[in-house]
């Protein structure tokens, strides 16, 4: 089923409560790949109903950012959810999600301040005003997030802890393609030497994963690893190189704790963003 209204989401999710089903949630942008696949397929087997709403958040773009040219396809969109097995998607236009005179703003402070939150300052409070209204529109049992988006993943997880909000928050795995380029939605604006540029990414995180498992801790050297690999690359430049503890995103000097190692790179014009945890424990 394919709807566009809050009050249509609310009557199908009291009607499956009155059933006693469980629901399940992946919030999305849509132009869908693998990795939602995966999410969409992990709620499908754990719950009894899945919502996935496609929705380009106008919030969460900056003044110079991709808002008008993000790729749309909703009905490519609602097909692809139906074969995952998805019950419900939510396609709401901006003017159903977004009074004109809104005045309510949701900011997890702290956590949002570095990695991508220091290159994109309007991004997580657009990000986290529009989950926790999806949350309140939708309130499933658990909702599905990628952990490709780690920062992301983080604050929603304590936004929802913060406030109380009855949900379980999902992450799940980095979906990747055969070369390794984690799957997104902006590899589509790559031409073909920029995809295959793109690839020192997920190259670079592999060679700071080896040097870890060899033993450095030190997060300075390990961080130079990642730069030299990706000045290596004459279409790619570093926006930001950070190694940061995976649950507070404060950067460490050492690796000492669970640490989250997290680069984002333009490759021309598109900026790509990859991860790896590093586990101690
Ligand atoms: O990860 C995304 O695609 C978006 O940030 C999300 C969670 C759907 C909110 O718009």
């Amino acid at each position: 089923m394919l709807v566009n209204t809050i009050k249509e989401v609310r009557e199908q999710v009291k009607a499956w409560r009155k059933e006693g089903l469980s629901i399940g949630y992946v919030p999305t942008m849509g132009f869908l790949h693998e990795g939602h696949k995966s999410l969409i397929e992990k709620a499908v087997s754990e719950n009894d109903r899945v919502v996935v709403s496609v929705f380009v958040n106008p919030t969460q773009f900056g003044p110079n950012e991709d808002f008008e040219d993000y790729p749309r396809d909703i009905e490519k969109d609602y097909a692809f959810c139906t074969e995952a097995g998805a019950n419900l998607v939510f396609n709401p236009e901006p003017e159903e999600m977004y009074f004109p005179d809104k005045c309510t703003t949701v900011n997890v402070e702290g956590l949002s301040k570095g990695l991508c939150g220091a290159k994109r300052p309007v991004h997580f409070g657009g990000v986290c005003l529009v989950v926790s209204k999806f949350l309140n529109i939708v309130t499933p049992d658990r909702a599905y997030f990628g952990e490709k988006d780690a920062q992301q993943l983080a604050i929603i997880k304590r936004m929802v802890r913060d406030l109380s909000i009855d949900v379980e928050i999902i992450g799940c795995p980095i979906v990747r393609e055969n070369d390794g380029l984690a799957k997104s939605s902006r590899n589509t604006y790559l031409s073909e030497d920029e995809r295959k540029a793109a690839l020192v990414l997920s190259r670079s995180l592999k060679k700071a994963n080896e040097a870890m498992e060899n033993g450095l801790r030190c997060t300075k050297e390990i961080k130079n690893i990642i730069e030299s690999e990706i000045n290596a690359e004459p279409l790619a430049k570093a926006d930001y190189i950070e190694i940061v503890d995976s649950e507070t995103l404060q950067p460490v000097e050492s690796v000492e704790k669970n640490v989250l190692v997290a680069i984002a790179v333009f490759i021309g014009k598109t900026r790509l963003i990859d991860n790896f945890t590093f586990r101690l424990n």
